[in-house]
């Protein structure tokens, strides 16, 4: 996507690029590619009058018309793909929970501040609070999602052309927001030796002179590594060096389920190098509520630069004043509940992991291997390298009726990954394994 010009990449980061070449996506709701998006070459009607960036071909992806077929033809599938909270009732916020929520007098009001409601901003720095970070209110600015926080930053931080570095595996959506806003997505490698971590070596080499900042995810999506104190203090110094912005995205972070939390970096916490750095959540994540589009971003770093982004922030908030009056008066008696909210979408996390852990275990020949879980909603599966992720894919929903998504829709660096939900209802999971590893066992 974009117009951004090739670079000379190594063999992985290539194979990378080729990958999201071939399978350049558009996601769905929750970040799940469903379309395979491709340059359109020749005459296009009106072509002129578009630009480049939104040139997309959104016919359906492979796996997305296979799963159409098979429930044209009322064939079951065990979906181990699905991550929206709200598609688990006994999980997910009640209607009558977020309607006492929503009741506000205020409602009929209009005074929008462009940074967000004083209170709407105590309320998410309360809560950092509760998570020991001190932080003023005055360094948080509402948005309508984190989708939009990334917009603003990458406004903030970057001109047309300039380039992004994002962790590979990782969310797929960064793509699209970076080449919405006329930037360049480079990647940086996540190895993994029994646990995720970051390649500092291929994280240097892959900063160019118009790089303006590095992307980290914690816990990743879909790896669900968690940042740990020694890689942000890593981080931070090389941004300060390098006189880069660090985007920390911790959407997932109340999620821990196999981890030291003790080892566990907040980026908003003090660490070594001090750079500017911007953390994002939200209540799509936190309060499994991603219907009311709240979502926030935080500043922390050297005070002059902090104020300098405060001060351009808000300008841009005030061009767009988008997260709504009604959903923000609701998120502090929203927040108040994320405990017991979060309570059995940890239990059903836990769960979930538990039971994929004893499965393998109970199967010591299966021809597939989980890898390592510290947090997040996903688990990520390795396959034999006998087919290519496409081959498993689609013929574990068309031969075993399993739908689960390709490593390549996060830009894997090599092949055979999938990943599944840990979300979805335990007995799903365990049919939809069972399925699975008879079909992978069969090659
Ligand atoms: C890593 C990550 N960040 C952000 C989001 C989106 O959050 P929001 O709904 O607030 O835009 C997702 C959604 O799946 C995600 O996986």
């Amino acid at each position: 996507m974009g117009e951004c010009p090739p670079r000379a990449l190594s063999a992985t980061a290539s194979q990378m690029r080729e990958s999201a070449r071939r399978f350049a996506k558009a996601c769905c709701p929750h970040g799940v590619p469903t379309k395979a998006v491709r340059p359109i070459s020749g005459a296009c009607k009106g072509r002129a009058m578009f630009s480049a960036k939104t040139r997309f071909e959104t016919a359906d992806n492979a796996i997305s018309r296979h799963l159409a077929a098979r429930r044209a033809r009322s064939l079951p599938v065990l979906d181990l793909t699905e991550s929206n909270p709200t598609s688990q009732p006994t999980i997910a916020p009640s209607a009558d929970f977020l309607n006492r929520c929503l009741f506000d007098e205020r409602v009929h009001l209009y005074a929008p501040d462009p940074c967000g409601l004083p209170e709407t901003r105590q309320a998410i720095a309360r809560d950092y609070a509760e998570h020991g970070i001190d932080l003023s209110p005055e360094r948080i600015i509402v948005t309508a999602s984190t989708s939009e926080a990334y917009a603003y930053l990458f406004k903030l931080l970057a001109n047309p052309g300039d380039e992004l570095l994002a962790p590979a595996p990782s969310y797929p959506l960064f793509e699209f927001l970076a080449g919405l806003e006329s930037l360049c997505l480079g990647f940086y490698r996540l190895g993994y030796d029994g646990e995720w971590f970051i390649d500092f070596g291929a994280l240097e080499e892959a900063i160019t002179p118009r790089t303006r900042a590095i992307i980290a995810v914690s816990p990743g999506n879909p790896t669900g590594a968690y940042l740990k104190r020694g890689e942000l203090d890593r981080l931070s110094e090389l941004c300060a060096r390098r006189d880069l912005a660090l985007i920390c995205d911790e959407v997932f972070f109340d999620y821990a389920l196999d981890v030291n939390t003790g080892d566990i970096a907040c980026a908003l916490a003090d660490c070594q190098g001090d750079c500017l750095r911007f953390v994002l959540g939200g209540l799509s994540k936190t309060a499994l509520a991603p219907q009311i589009k709240v979502g926030w971003l935080a500043v922390r770093g050297p005070d002059d630069l902090v104020a300098e982004s405060l001060r351009r922030l808000e300008v841009i908030a005030d061009a767009y004043l988008s997260a709504s009056t009604p959903a923000q008066l609701a998120l502090p008696r929203i927040l108040a509940a994320r405990p017991s909210i979060q309570s059995a979408m940890h239990h059903r996390l836990r769960h979930n992991l538990d039971a994929l852990k004893a499965f393998h275990r109970g199967h010591p020949s299966a021809a597939w291997q989980p890898l390592r879980v510290e947090g997040g909603w996903n688990a990520v599966l390795r396959l034999p390298r006998t087919r290519s992720e496409e081959s498993w894919v689609l013929s574990l929903l068309d031969e075993a009726g399993v739908l689960v998504h390709p490593g390549y829709f996060f830009d894997f660096p090599e092949e055979a990954f999938v990943t599944v939900s840990l979300l979805v209802a335990p007995e799903v999971l365990l049919e939809g394994l069972a399925a699975l590893d008879a079909h992978v066992g069969q090659g």
